[in-house]
C-alpha cells in the first residue's frame, strides 16, 4: 500500500488504521505512478482550538476524501486530539471507500480490555466505560460488550491478587513439525532439535536462578506457565528433569496456577502425564484447532481428529485439574459449518477452557503469500467467531480474557472462555499487565511491571537455542539482572 502521512502524528498508527481495511499490507512511500495500489494520503493539523484531519483514499479505481475535527477539551492532549481526528477520518473514508465497517472501530491496541479496566477503576459504571467504547473508538456495541464483560471478570480475580506477586515463564521453543499457519517462535530442524538435552541443561540453571532472585526482591509466585512450542515435544525423562527444578525451587502446591501448554495431541502420552501430573501441574491444553480432517491435513497439523480424541481422554483421565482447548476460525478451506461443528463438539467434551482464536496472518508464515484471498472475506470468519462465543456463552462458558493481533482475518479478536472458576490466571495477569513476568529461555521476554502498573519494561533474552547456547548469553544474562534489580530499585 503506498501511504503519505503530513503533520504531526505517529506514522505507525496511520499504518494501523490502513491495516483495518487493507489487512496485511506492506507499506511504500506514494509516488506518482498511479497503479492499482491502495493509496493513503493523510494530513493532520493543529489550529490551536482543533485538530483536523484529511484523510483520501483510493483503491480499485475509486477515491473517497473524508474531513474530520476534534475540538480541544480538557480530557485530552493535543497529540491525542490529533490521533482521534486522524482515526475517525480514516475511518469514515474507509467505510465509504470499501462499505466495511471493522467492528472494533479505531482501537488499534492489542489489549482492548486494559482500557475497560481503567474505565472501571476509576469508578464508571460498566455502562459508562461500553458508551465510551462506542463513541470513542467507534467500537461495535457487540465487540464493546464483549470487553467490558471480559474486564468486568477480570477486575474481580486482579482484585484479589497480592501486592508483591509475579508470575514465571518458562520456554521450550521446540516443535515435531511446524504448522503451515504458525509464526511462533519455535523450531523442528532435526538439527536444532538434537539441542534439545544441553538447552534442557541450561535452562534449569536459569529456572533457579530466575527463582533465587524473585525470592532476593520479596515477591511471591502467584501462576507459573511452560509454554511454547510444544513442551511435550519433550520426552518424559526430560519433563521429569524440568518439573523437578520448579518443585525445587518454590512449593508448587502453592501456586494459584501451574500450566503446562502441551498442545499437539501427538505429542502427549499417558508416560508422560503421569509425570506432568506428579510435577505439580494443574492446567494443560489439548489443541484440535479444527476437527476437520481435510482442514487439519491443509495446515500440516500431523495429527488426525482421532488422535485429539485419544489425548484429550487421556489427559481427562489423568487427574490434571483443568483442561483448555485451542481452536481457530478462519482456517484456508474452512468454513462457517465446519467451524461450528469443531464448536460444538468440543464444548460437548466441556474442556474448563476454550480459547477461540481467529487465523493471524504473519509474515514469516508459510502462507503469507495467500494473505489476498484470506482476508477479504469479512463475512464467513466473523459468522465463525460470531457463533463460537455465542455458543460458549449459551453452554455456560464466561470469557475472561482477549488480546488481538495484527493482520488477523476481518480484523478479529482472541478470546479465553471459562467454565465459572476455571480462567486461566496467567493469561489474565500477562496480558492485562497487572505484575511482573519473569521468563526464562530462548525467545522468552520477560516483563517488567511497576507496582502501580504505570511503567513497563521488556528484557528480550536471544531467539535461538544455539544463541541462548553461546558464549555470548552469559553477558546477556548478567545485564538481564541488573535490568531487574535496578527496575526493582527505582519502583518500589
Ligand atoms: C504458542 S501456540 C502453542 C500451541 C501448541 N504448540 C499447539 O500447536 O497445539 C498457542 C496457540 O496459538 C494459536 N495460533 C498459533 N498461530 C496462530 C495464527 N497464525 N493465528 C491464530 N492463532 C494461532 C493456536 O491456537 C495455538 O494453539
Ligand atoms: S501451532 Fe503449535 S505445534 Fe504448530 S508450529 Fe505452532 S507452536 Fe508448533
Amino acid at each position: 500500500m503506498r501511504l503519505t502521512v503530513n503533520g504531526d502524528i505517529n506514522e505507525y498508527y496511520v499504518q494501523t488504521l490502513c491495516l483495518l481495511f487493507f489487512p496485511a499490507s506492506k507499506f511504500s512511500k506514494s509516488d506518482a505512478s498511479a497503479d492499482e495500489t491502495p493509496e493513503a494520503i493523510v494530513n493532520v493539523d493543529f489550529d490551536g482550538e482543533k485538530a483536523t484531519a484529511t484523510v483520501k483514499l483510493s483503491a480499485k479505481g475509486k477515491s473517497v476524501t473524508k474531513v474530520y475535527s476534534e475540538q480541544s477539551n480538557e480530557k485530552y492532549s493535543d497529540y491525542t486530539l490529533k490521533r482521534i481526528a486522524c482515526g475517525k477520518a480514516f475511518f469514515a473514508a474507509g467505510k465509504a471507500l470499501l462499505g466495511v465497517t471493522p467492528q472494533w472501530g479505531i482501537l488499534t491496541g492489542v489489549r482492548p480490555a486494559k482500557l475497560a479496566l481503567k474505565g472501571l477503576y476509576s469508578g464508571h459504571t460498566k455502562a459508562e466505560v461500553k458508551s465510551q467504547m462506542t463513541k470513542e473508538y467507534l467500537v461495535s456495541s457487540k465487540k464493546a460488550a464483549l470487553v467490558t464483560d471480559i474486564a468486568s471478570v477480570e477486575k474481580k480475580i486482579v482484585s484479589k491478587l497480592g501486592k508483591d506477586t509475579c508470575s514465571v515463564y518458562i520456554s521450550i521453543p521446540f516443535c515435531p513439525s511446524r504448522c503451515s499457519y504458525c509464526s511462533f517462535v519455535s523450531f523442528t530442524s532435526s538439527k536444532l532439535l538434537s539441542l534439545i538435552d544441553d538447552y534442557m541443561d541450561k535452562l534449569c540453571i536459569d529456572i533457579k536462578q530466575i527463582f533465587d532472585e524473585i525470592k532476593s526482591l520479596g515477591l511471591t509466585v502467584s501462576t507459573v506457565y511452560i509454554g511454547g512450542g510444544t513442551p511435550t515435544t519433550l520426552d518424559a525423562k526430560q519433563l521429569e528433569k524440568l518439573l523437578n527444578v520448579v518443585n525445587s525451587c518454590t512449593d508448587t502446591s502453592l501456586l494459584e496456577e501451574f500450566t503446562l501448554e502441551a498442545g499437539r495431541p501427538d505429542t502427549i502420552t499417558a508416560e508422560k502425564l503421569v509425570v506432568i501430573k506428579n510435577g505439580g501441574v494443574t492446567r494443560v491444553s489439548v489443541n484440535p484447532q479444527t476437527l476437520n480432517p481435510a482442514v487439519l491435513e491443509i495446515i500440516g497439523r500431523h495429527h488426525t481428529v482421532d488422535d485429539f480424541f485419544r489425548a484429550y481422554e487421556l489427559v481427562k483421565n489423568s487427574g490434571i485439574k483443568h483442561i483448555n482447548t485451542d481452536l481457530i476460525a478462519g482456517l484456508p478451506s474452512e468454513g462457517f459449518r465446519s467451524f461450528s461443528e469443531t464448536v460444538d463438539k468440543i464444548i460437548d467434551l466441556r474442556p474448563d477452557n476454550i480459547t477461540v482464536h481467529t487465523l493471524c496472518i504473519k509474515s514469516a508464515a508459510d502462507f503469507a503469500n495467500r494473505a489476498g484471498d484470506i482476508c477479504n472475506t469479512f463475512s464467513e470468519t466473523t459468522k465463525c467467531v460470531d457463533y463460537a462465543q455465542l455458543a460458549c456463552k449459551n453452554a455456560g462458558y464466561i470469557p475472561y480474557y482477549i488480546y488481538r493481533q495484527k493482520n488477523t482475518v476481518d480484523n478479529l479478536e482472541n478470546v479465553g472462555f471459562a467454565l465459572s472458576g476455571a480462567e486461566g490466571r496467567y493469561n489474565i495477569y500477562m496480558m492485562e499487565e497487572v505484575h511482573s513476568i519473569f521468563s526464562v529461555g530462548a525467545g522468552a521476554v520477560s516483563k517488567l511491571v511497576s507496582r502501580s502498573g504505570g511503567k513497563i519494561e521488556r528484557i528480550f533474552d536471544y531467539k535461538y537455542p544455539y544463541e541462548y547456547l553461546s558464549d555470548k548469553e552469559s553477558e546477556k544474562r548478567q545485564n538481564k539482572f541488573r535490568t531487574i534489580e535496578e527496575f526493582y530499585k527505582q519502583n518500589t
